[in-house]
């Protein structure tokens, strides 16, 4: 298949890039690179052994150039990844995060279905189950109060993307669940490459491991879980990127709407990754216990069993690939891109 990839020059894009084409699919990439850096398709078409991975500079709210888009290639799917992620920033940016996420989705729809391409899988989140009322977490567990606007313009688009499925059955829409991504390309040439200062675990844990920070401040050691620091269900971005060469089979078989979790089944606490990092690698984490973050819970972790019967897709890659591949990286890339 011929598939739009945008945001494919982010941290999952880039990953799951490697995978289409290592399936056999071709890709074309809309980024604004708002969030990202050309080298990394550049190291993209190295891995694959491509001249180039095609690429437009464009903004996904951007109809005009987005037409063009469509006029210059013909798509049958559209894997969905561009949109701002920073949990933080979009407390104090809630109209930014709106506009950018939910206008570009809805621009993005409408450019799709006047060129004749339903076919599309949005990258969500388990953010969308709020505290969840089960663990571990299924597909059915209803949808909770999101605790920050990033999290709602998700929980917004799966409806978005239900109702015009509902409405146009000609839709086939997959709505992944990401847990949280960690890890990089097993070559260390690409990798999460964050702006400023981190704010999710592992690029804490690899930065002050290189040195550029001194301690990785843990939130939290009173929640009810086995050592009292928060548990989450860390997936390899490499299991993560197979995860969308396996959704494009849901596509295949016109699956109309479906809804996936994309985790491994396992919860490992923030203390398990800090130890892990360090007996794999060798090398000091220093760290120190802080107050609870505003909005975080105590436990997430997925059954992925859904995503193994349907799709035939399984997480391969354990606690120790996922920081010795994110060392690898970081390692070899101290300041990123
Ligand atoms: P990323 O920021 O590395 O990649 C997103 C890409 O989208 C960037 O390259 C950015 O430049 C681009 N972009 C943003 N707005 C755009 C616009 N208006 N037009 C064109 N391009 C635009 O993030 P990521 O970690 O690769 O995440 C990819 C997707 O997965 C996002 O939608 C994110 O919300 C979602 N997700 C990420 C996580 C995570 O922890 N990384 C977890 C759950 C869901
Ligand atoms: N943590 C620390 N110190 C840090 C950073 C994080 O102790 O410097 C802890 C957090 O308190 C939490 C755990 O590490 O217990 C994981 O935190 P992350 O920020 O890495 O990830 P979250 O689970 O908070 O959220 C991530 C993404 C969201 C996504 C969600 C899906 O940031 O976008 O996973 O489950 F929605």
């Amino acid at each position: 298949m011929n598939i739009l990839v945008t945001g494919g020059a982010g941290y999952i894009g880039s990953h799951t890039l490697i995978e289409l084409y290592n399936a056999g699919h071709t890709a074309v990439v809309v980024d604004n690179l708002s969030n990202s850096n050309p080298e990394g398709l550049r190291r993209v078409a190295q891995i694959i052994g491509i001249q180039e991975v095609p690429f437009y500079n464009v903004d996904i709210r951007d109809r005009k150039a987005l037409e063009q888009v469509f006029a210059n290639n013909k798509f049958d799917a559209c894997i969905h990844f561009a949109g701002l992620k920073a949990v933080g920033e979009s407390v104090e940016k809630p109209w930014e995060y709106y506009e950018n996420n939910i206008s570009g989705t809805l621009t993005l729809v409408d450019v799709m279905r006047r060129n004749g391409c339903k076919n599309i899988i949005f990258s969500s989140s388990a953010t969308v189950y709020g505290d969840p009322v089960e663990i571990p977490i299924t597909e059915q567990c209803p949808k909770g109060q999101c605790t920050n606007p990033y999290g709602w313009t998700k929980s917004m688009l799966e409806q978005v993307l239900a109702d015009i499925q509902k409405a146009d059955p000609e839709w086939n829409v997959v709505l992944l669940r990401y847990f949280n991504p960690v890890g990089a390309h097993p070559s260390g040439r690409i990798g999460e490459n964050p702006n400023g200062i981190p704010n999710n675990l592992m690029p804490y844990i690899t930065q002050v491991a290189v040195g550029k920070r001194p301690e990785l401040g843990v939130f939290g050691n009173d929640y009810p879980t086995p050592d009292g620091t928060g548990v989450r269900d860390f997936i390899h971005v490499c299991d993560l990127a197979t995860g969308h060469v396996c959704a494009l089979k849901a596509i295949e078989r016109r699956c109309g709407l479906d809804i996936y979790n994309l985790g491994t089944g396992h919860g490992y606490s923030v203390l398990d990754m800090v130890h892990a990092f360090e007996k794999v690698n060798g090398v000091k984490v220093p760290y120190s216990i802080k107050p609870r973050r505003a909005g975080d819970i105590a436990t997430c972790y997925s059954n992925p069993a859904k995503a193994e019967k349907e799709l035939g897709w399984k997480a391969r890659y354990g606690i120790d690939e996922m920081v010795r591949d994110s060392w690898n990286w970081q390692r070899q890339n101290p300041d990123g891109f």
